[in-house]
């Protein structure tokens, strides 16, 4: 498909991007030419004839020969008009890879007499590569902590070319947080440095996707593009934090043990261990150990042992969420024992008198007192005797109770009461005690002797 051009126009295009230096040194002549590489095989290099000061057809006569190392023939020479030709299409890269500048060797073999010329072709690059990256993704893990400045070297692109149509610049897809840098390595290559430009955080934004591209140094430049994933690496940075500062929680007194009180809970926003919490009591009372046990995952309080509002009406405890990483958060508990009415009044017996004698009114025949350790209507009591007795419940000071006679007793007409004394607390349902006294009244000698009959 090549048609010759006239030699004229071949030789001006071709002669513009020759540089040619004719050295002539001490033991022989080095001639040297520069040709662009990809260039079409047939393609003019220089007039040989010319610069070895040959005339025409002296190349011919002397039987002129290109030799060069193993059988790879680069050059040709063209008896009739004494040029040096391309033989083939030279590709600098195959020829020469990263070595900068690209000379090939040649010696030009004259006869008669035998004469060798050193000659070398440069190879100039021509920009025929684009940049380009090993892998399509580079991953980078970068820690939450990082601060701003702190730098992140990329892998660098590779471009077959050299020089000037090498890797010369890089830049970064638009993003808050980098700016990108084009640093020099020591051999002259140039790599890119992503620089924290604005911190990072992980509960924010846990990964960033950017779009490194390389330029090269043609123009316009050939590019090659990577991306750069950024993981953002988790830092202990927060502390657990409890949904409430304050639980609140009311329990009857009689719940049974195993109950679930309350379940507490916190949230972290770390990931992974910094993250997972811990439940636990803090610096709690015995008083709070014992009667209480809390799941450590899950955060619920349970019973451990009955309670008793008698005892104890209210446990106050701080409870901490603790973290993998060592932070933790507190906030408080505060149980109310409510009452429920479990115990019965009780009546306790000061005095007693169980033989009284008779025809003496007012006369005291028992002291006691009563009580109730439950709250509320739960611990308010009654007291009362069976009706229709001759005996009076007198209220001394609170919840203590004297039973006196209510009129003289008459032995001859009863001799023995059986006293029920009742006491009842208000609450639901009512507990009872009852008391029972036996008063035997005495004889006191208040009868003459009568006879059944007055005349017999
Ligand atoms: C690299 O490319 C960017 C964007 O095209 C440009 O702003 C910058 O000046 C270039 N740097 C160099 C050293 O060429
Ligand atoms: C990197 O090298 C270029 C020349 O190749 C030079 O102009 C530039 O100043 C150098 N940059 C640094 C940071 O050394
Ligand atoms: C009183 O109770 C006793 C036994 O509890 C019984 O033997 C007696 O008969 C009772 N007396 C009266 C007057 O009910
Ligand atoms: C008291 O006496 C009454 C009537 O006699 C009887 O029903 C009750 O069981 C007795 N209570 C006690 C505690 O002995």
């Amino acid at each position: 498909m090549e048609t010759p051009l006239p030699k004229a126009t071949q030789k001006r295009q071709v002669t513009a991007i020759i540089i040619l230096l004719l050295l002539w040194e001490v033991g022989g002549a080095v001639i040297k030419y520069s040709v662009l590489e990809e260039r079409h095989s047939g393609s003019f290099v220089a007039n040989l004839a010319k610069d070895l000061g040959l005339g025409l057809g002296e190349l011919a006569s002397r039987g002129a020969r290109i030799l060069s190392k193993g059988n790879k023939q680069h050059l040709q020479v063209e008896h009739k008009s004494g040029n040096l030709l391309l033989k083939e299409k030279l590709d600098r890269e195959e020829l020469c890879g990263d070595m900068d500048p690209c000379i090939l060797h040649f010696q030009v073999l004259l006869k008669n007499p035998v004469q060798f010329i050193q000659g070398e072709l440069q190879l100039q690059d021509v920009n025929d590569h684009a940049p380009e990256f090993l892998e399509n993704e580079i991953l980078l893990k970068i820690s939450e902590s990082s601060h701003t400045g702190a730098a992140f070297p990329l892998k660098i692109a590779q471009d077959l070319d050299v020089g000037s149509n090498t890797v010369q610049n890089y830049t970064i897809s638009t993003n808050f947080h980098f700016h990108l840098f084009t640093r020099n390595r020591s051999d002259g290559r140039k790599y890119p440095e992503l620089v924290l430009a604005k911190e990072l955080d992980r509960e924010e934004q846990p990964e960033l996707r950017l779009t490194l591209t390389a330029l090269d140094g043609g123009s316009p430049p050939k590019t090659g593009t990577s991306q750069v994933l950024i993981m953002v690496l988790d830092i202990n940075d927060n502390a657990p934090e409890f949904a409430r500062q304050l639980y609140e929680v009311q329990i009857p007194e009689n719940s049974p043990i195993g109950s679930l009180v309350i379940t507490v809970s916190a949230r972290d926003l770390d990931a992974g261990t910094h993250g997972e919490l811990s439940y636990s009591f803090f610096q709690s009372s015995n008083q709070v150990i014992q009667a209480f046990e809390i799941n450590t995952v899950t955060g619920d309080i349970r019973l451990k042992k009955m309670l008793d509002f008698e005892e104890i009406r209210s446990y106050r405890m701080e409870i901490e969420a603790s973290d993998g990483g060592g932070l933790s958060g507190k906030c408080t508990v505060a149980i109310e024992v409510t009452d429920v009415n479990d115990n019965a009044p009780e009546l306790t017996m000061s005095l007693l008198m169980n033989d009284i004698p008779e025809n003496t009114p007012d006369t005291v025949v028992a002291i006691f007192g009563i009580s109730d350790p439950d709250a509320g209507d739960n611990g308010k009591m009654m007291c009362y005797i069976q009706d229709h007795l001759p005996f009076l419940l007198k209220i001394s000071v609170e919840n203590f109770y004297t039973l006196v006679t209510e009129g003289a007793l008459d032995r001859e007409s009863r001799a023995e009461y059986n006293i029920t004394i009742t006491v009842t607390d208000m609450g639901t349902p009512r507990l009872k005690t009852e008391h029972n006294i036996t008063v035997l009244v005495s004889d006191v000698n208040d009868n003459a002797p009568a006879f059944t009959q007055t005349s017999y």
